[in-house]
Formats: C-alpha cells, structure tokens, sequence
C-alpha cells in the first residue's frame, strides 16, 4: 500500500522504515508491552504486518500492527502514539490508513481495548466484550521471550 500524508506527517507501511528500537521505544510507552524483550518484539513484527506514523526527519511517532488472515479476520494490535504527539490526530489517522489496506483488514476485526473504545468507535468497532473469546498465553510463554524461530 502506497505511502499517505497526514498534517505534515508520512503514514507508511514499507517495512525497511521500522526499527527495532523505535518501535520498542514507543511499546514502553504502554502498559501491554512495556516490557516485551527484543526477541519478542522482532517476531511479532515478522509475522504482522506494521503500520507507522513517521515525522519529516523520518523518526517514528505513532505505531500499529496487524495480524490477518487476509480473507475473514483481521486484528489490530499494539496502537500506540508517542506523548508528544498525542491529541493532533494522528492516531486516528494511523488507524484508519492501516483499515484502508483492504488486502489486509478484510473480513471481521478484532482488538482489545479498555482505555481507548472511544478511539476505534469513530472507524467502526463496537464493544462486544460479552462475546468475545480470548485464550490467554500458556504459563511458559508468558515469562519466556519467544524463540528465533
Ligand atoms: C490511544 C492513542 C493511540 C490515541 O492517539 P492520539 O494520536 O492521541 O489520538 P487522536 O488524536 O488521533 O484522537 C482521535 C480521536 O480519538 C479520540 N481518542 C483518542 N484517544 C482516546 C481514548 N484513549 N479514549 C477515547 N477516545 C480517544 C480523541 O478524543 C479524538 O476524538 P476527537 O477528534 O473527537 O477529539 C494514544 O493516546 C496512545 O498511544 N495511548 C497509549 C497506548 C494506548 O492506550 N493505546 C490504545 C490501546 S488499544
């Protein structure tokens, strides 16, 4: 998906401009992933595909990945905009340039979120939490980072 332009800002999802280390930076801004080790974080984004915001000195401000099967069902995960960046809109504009990739977020989305619904009501979601199945990380994932392979 091309490159798109938001009040001066690059939204993109060419994979050469994400940084392990960016990307880190901004997951510690989050109480999710705050802690997620570096080994962790480089499959994650292996095996998803990134959606980033980036400045005109090309840094990275605002980050998002998506998991999909690219035919019934999609999931966005790890949505974060850096502190100084929030309340200009580029979250919702990094939201909604990654919902535009039609090969990737096709079918039913998924997330979870208790602090941001306001946020994805504006593009479509809607709470389900009665219905909605989580299976949470086996006991040896969830202290153990994730292999190479
Ligand atoms: C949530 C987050 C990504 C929003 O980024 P942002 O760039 O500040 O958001 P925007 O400026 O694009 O906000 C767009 C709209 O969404 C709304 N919104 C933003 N964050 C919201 C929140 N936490 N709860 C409810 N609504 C929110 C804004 O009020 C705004 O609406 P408006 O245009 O009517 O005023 C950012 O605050 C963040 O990184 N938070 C920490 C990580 C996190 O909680 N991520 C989401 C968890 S799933």
């Amino acid at each position: 998906m091309k490159d798109q332009h938001f009040a001066g800002y690059t939204l993109s999802c060419r994979r050469f401009r994400f940084k392990l280390s960016e990307v880190m930076k901004l997951l510690k801004l989050t109480y999710w992933a705050k802690d997620r080790d570096a080994k962790t974080t480089r499959k994650s984004l292996r095996y998803a595909k990134p959606y980033g915001v980036f400045a005109p000195d090309g840094h990275m401000v605002g980050f998002l990945r998506v998991t999909s099967d690219r035919s019934t069902m999609y999931y966005l995960a790890d949505v974060v905009v850096a502190d100084e960046e929030r309340g200009k809109g580029l979250g919702l504009a990094l939201v909604n340039y990654a919902l535009s990739d039609r090969k990737v977020c096709r079918g039913k989305g998924m997330l979870l979120t208790h602090t941001a619904n306001g946020l994805y009501e504006k593009v479509g979601f809607y709470n389900k939490a009665d219905r909605l199945m989580v299976r949470d990380p086996l006991p040896d994932e969830m202290y153990k980072p994730a292999d190479a392979e």
